[in-house]
């Protein structure tokens, strides 16, 4: 058999509580097929800090490159605030070593939980977007960054070829979606954004059939929330698809269900929550697992092509939805384990 490797990188605070939760779901689920899988941890962010002083160590890098696959919970935290060189330094190092230039955050409401947002079930019902969001450049890797007593600064910068690419990711996601592309940018102000528009419209002719609108960022944060059915693809810039999308949770009635995938022109794909470590709740023991076990749904599906056990753990997770077996993030008063056991009660049953 062509046993897959799975890199782990359990990270921080609530980060090894959902992975627990995600792996046990996925042994679950793989017993009964015919997928076959090793997982190899690594150390990684805040625990790779007090392990070995550097939150992302050559051997995780490495360890990573060689797999099929790579899983991340969720790293960073007060205890590692104020280091030298953060956990999340090392999040953007490995996101960048692996080339994952293409997060995609999909936002898409279940019926059963739309009553659980704060927004309108009218407003939201229907809404299924994806934030294709610029992974390794714009103002998170721009040079020069540096801080002194009186001023800072962080560059934003974007080629064409970064744009490019990026772009016609979207493009093609759209193809197979509601063909519709909507690039969200400061294209009233920012040079970058400008480049975007051009760059957008150029790839555009590729594509006759998807229609290609803008949308200036704090509009479209304005419509996630107004008129989200609106959207279908939303592709833009590495700082705004990180807003957006923890903004865009909130349709879905809770953050601590969304997944990610992050994936690169070669190599393995790295799957993840886009929430953080949640400090405020690690250790208690109710942490939201689904975010985590959706994005070993999405790698099952966009590295395996094992479509058939991702819907399987989709349909045992939805079952334990409609049971109202919920976290407290979505009104509910069961444990992390509770919602763990119920999804693997109903993967066997
Ligand atoms: P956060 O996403 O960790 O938490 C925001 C809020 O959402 C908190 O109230 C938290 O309890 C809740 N929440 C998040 N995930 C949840 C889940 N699975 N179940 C239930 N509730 C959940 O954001 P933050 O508090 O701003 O950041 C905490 C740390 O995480 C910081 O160090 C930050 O840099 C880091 N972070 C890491 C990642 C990552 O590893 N990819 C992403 C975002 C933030
Ligand atoms: C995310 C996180 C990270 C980001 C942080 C922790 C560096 O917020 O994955 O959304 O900004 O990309
Ligand atoms: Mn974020």
């Amino acid at each position: 058999v062509n046993t897959k490797n799975i890199a782990i990188l359990r990270g921080d605070y609530i980060g090894p509580e959902i992975m627990d939760a995600g792996l046990a779901v996925l042994a679950a689920a793989a017993k009964k097929s015919s997928f076959s899988y090793q997982t190899i941890d690594y150390p990684f962010g805040g625990a790779a800090i007090d392990q070995t002083g550097t939150p992302l160590p050559i051997a995780t890098i490495e360890g990573c490159q060689a797999a099929d696959a790579v899983l991340l919970s969720a790293i960073g935290g007060p205890k590692w605030d104020q280091a030298s060189k953060r956990p999340e330094a090392g999040l953007l190092e490995i996101r960048n070593k692996l080339g994952l230039f293409a997060n995609i955050r999909p936002t898409k409401i279940n019926s059963i939980l739309a009553k659980r947002s704060p927004i309108k079930a009218e407003v939201i019902a229907g809404t299924d977007f994806v934030i294709v969001r610029e992974l390794t450049s714009g103002i998170y890797f721009g040079k020069p960054r540096n801080q002194t007593a009186t001023a800072a600064i962080d560059a934003s910068t974007y080629t064409v070829e970064e744009i490019e690419r990026i772009v016609r990711v979207g493009f093609k996601m759209s193809q197979h979606r509601k063909q519709h592309v909507t690039i969200v940018d400061k294209a009233n102000v920012l040079a970058t954004s400008k480049l975007w528009r051009q760059v957008a419209a150029k790839v555009a002719q590729d594509y006759p059939e998807i229609t290609l609108d803008y949308c200036y960022v704090d509009a479209a944060a304005m419509k996630i929330i107004s008129q989200p059915t609106f959207f279908d693809v939303i592709i833009t810039a590495n700082l705004f698809g990180d807003i957006l999308s923890d903004e865009a949770s909130v349709l879905t009635g809770s953050l601590g269900t969304i997944p990610s995938m992050s994936a690169g022109s070669t190599g393995p794909n790295l799957y993840e929550p886009i929430h953080g470590s949640a400090p405020d709740i690690a250790g208690k023991g109710i942490a939201d697992p689904i975010s985590m076990i959706q994005s070993i749904e999405m790698m099952l599906r966009e590295s395996f092509q094992e479509n058939q056990l991702a819907d399987q753990i989709a349909q045992a997770v939805q079952k334990t939805i409609a049971a109202g077996i919920l976290t407290p993030d979505l009104g509910g008063t069961a444990t992390t384990q509770t919602v763990t056991t119920e999804i693997i009660r109903n993967l066997e049953g």
